[in-house]
């Protein structure tokens, strides 16, 4: 074999050839090295972009992210762990409610989340909501937390799957995100380096979604069991809907307020139901019971209280100040707040998910650039949603922001957005589940 050149692999996967693994394990240490430029490493991306992988070279890629730096050692923390990711969405606040769910059902949830980019949301900022919520801790703060509360959720370690840092910032930046076999990569890459043993996937799919078609989203999701059973991991997929926006919390703060809402037994009913699919799922893949009886004792655990107690340890365990959980109407605090009001009557027939992503980003709940500032308390609270009927004047959501001068704009975003009609509107909250 003569020596590998990136030049020659960037041209083999432009004319929609196969990369072997001996080729992605060159490209992948390289790059981590800094001895690939990020040009090259662009070109290799759009390349894929265009041309795809297949599950063979898809999955060589996810173990090179995965070996790419540390595997989470999970000496010291007992118990079987499980895990559940999403692939993005907007008002997604599942992981504050399914994980202390599961760990009060005996399970333990050692999990590493990220924040939001995009017109995403991420976990690990809506627990900085939280004020004294430490999301960074050292190793073993993290198992001593996992011990004391049978759960702790903090942010990536930098250690873990940098290939996939590296790689995620250059995708963001080259329109290189929405590609299956990149997606499938990074999360399972990352997935496979937190070293859980069971893993449950929340394919998203519509207009709020990476993936926007069902069938590219159900792809997506045979993917990525697909990878998760070669590496030898339970994992399942359940492809659901990010057609609407989920709940009626988008923002910080707000999202957090809701899952409290969820955890204490009310709560949005999509959310509410989805996170018991998720959750119940998640004891299916540990326990093996079968799936009603799963879902028993997962309703039981939100109606008895036991998994809004097992959240307030996790925030305790974590320094957070818990009587901002306790008293959940202290999350509210941004000072200014608008209201936006249907135009016309009829029924919400559509939303453009997307765009109420990045109303609320409009707000200062998300960030343009990495490096920038959130605004915890920013965000928007919706009054009606896909399948609603309003009347004009109706309240259809209240925005909130620290400065009043952001309003014009996003009540702008939000209301071309919001399609009104005469049909009602329902899409299926859960589409398939794979695996
Ligand atoms: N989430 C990830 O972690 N990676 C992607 O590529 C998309 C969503």
């Amino acid at each position: 074999m003569g020596e590998l050149r990136v030049y020659d692999m960037i041209k083999k996967k432009r004319d929609g050839g196969s990369l072997t693994r001996e080729e992605i394990a060159f490209l992948i240490s390289g790059y981590c090295k800094g001895e690939i430029p990020d040009y090259q490493m662009s070109a290799l991306c759009m390349a894929i972009y265009f041309r795809g992988m297949s599950a063979e070279e898809t999955a060589y890629l996810t173990m090179e992210i995965r070996d790419s730096g540390e595997i989470l050692d999970a000496e010291g923390i007992e118990g079987i762990r499980v895990d559940k990711h999403s692939t993005g969405g907007v008002g997604d606040k599942t992981s504050l409610i399914v994980s202390p769910i599961v760990a009060s059902l005996g399970l333990t949830v050692a999990k590493m989340s990220g924040r939001g980019l995009g017109h995403t949301g991420g976990t690990v900022d809506k627990l900085e909501a939280i004020p004294g919520f430490r999301t960074e801790m050292t190793r073993e703060e993290f198992v001593l937390a996992v011990r004391q509360a049978g759960l702790a959720i903090v942010g990536q370690s930098g250690e873990l799957a940098p290939a996939d840092k590296l790689l995620y910032a250059l995708r963001d930046v080259t329109a290189t995100v929405d590609s299956m076999p990149l997606i499938a990569s990074s999360i399972m890459g990352k997935k496979l380096a937190a070293n859980d043993d069971c893993i449950v996937l929340d394919v998203k799919t519509g207009s709020g979604a990476f993936m926007k078609s069902l069938d590219d989203s159900i792809a997506l999701g045979t993917l990525m069991v697909d990878i998760a059973k070669r590496a030898g991991k339970r994992a399942v997929a359940l492809v659901t809907d990010m057609d609407a926006p989920l709940g009626s919390a988008i923002g910080n703060a707000l999202e957090v307020q809701e899952a409290v809402e969820v955890l204490r037994g009310g709560g949005a009913e999509d959310l509410r139901e989805l996170c018991v699919s998720l959750a119940s799922q998640m004891l299916f893949l540990a326990q093996g019971e079968a799936i009603s009886v799963c879902e028993e004792r997962v309703r039981e655990s939100l109606s008895s209280g036991a998994a809004f107690k097992a959240f307030l340890a996790m925030v305790r365990a974590q320094g957070g100040d818990v009587s901002f959980v306790e008293n959940p109407e202290k999350l509210c605090q941004a000072p200014y707040r608008h209201t936006v009001c249907a135009p016309t009557d009829g029924y919400i027939t559509r939303v453009n998910t997307e765009d109420y992503g990045l109303a609320s980003l409009l707000l200062g709940a998300g960030r343009n650039k990495k490096e920038d500032r959130i605004d915890p308390w920013a965000g928007i609270r919706l009054h009606a949603k896909t399948g609603d009927s309003v009347r004009r004047g109706d309240p259809i959501a209240t925005l909130y922001a620290s400065d009043d001068a952001l309003f014009a704009h996003a009540a702008e975003v939000l209301l071309a957005a919001t399609q009104i009609g005469e049909q009602p509107q329902r899409r299926p909250l859960i589409y398939r589940v794979i695996g």
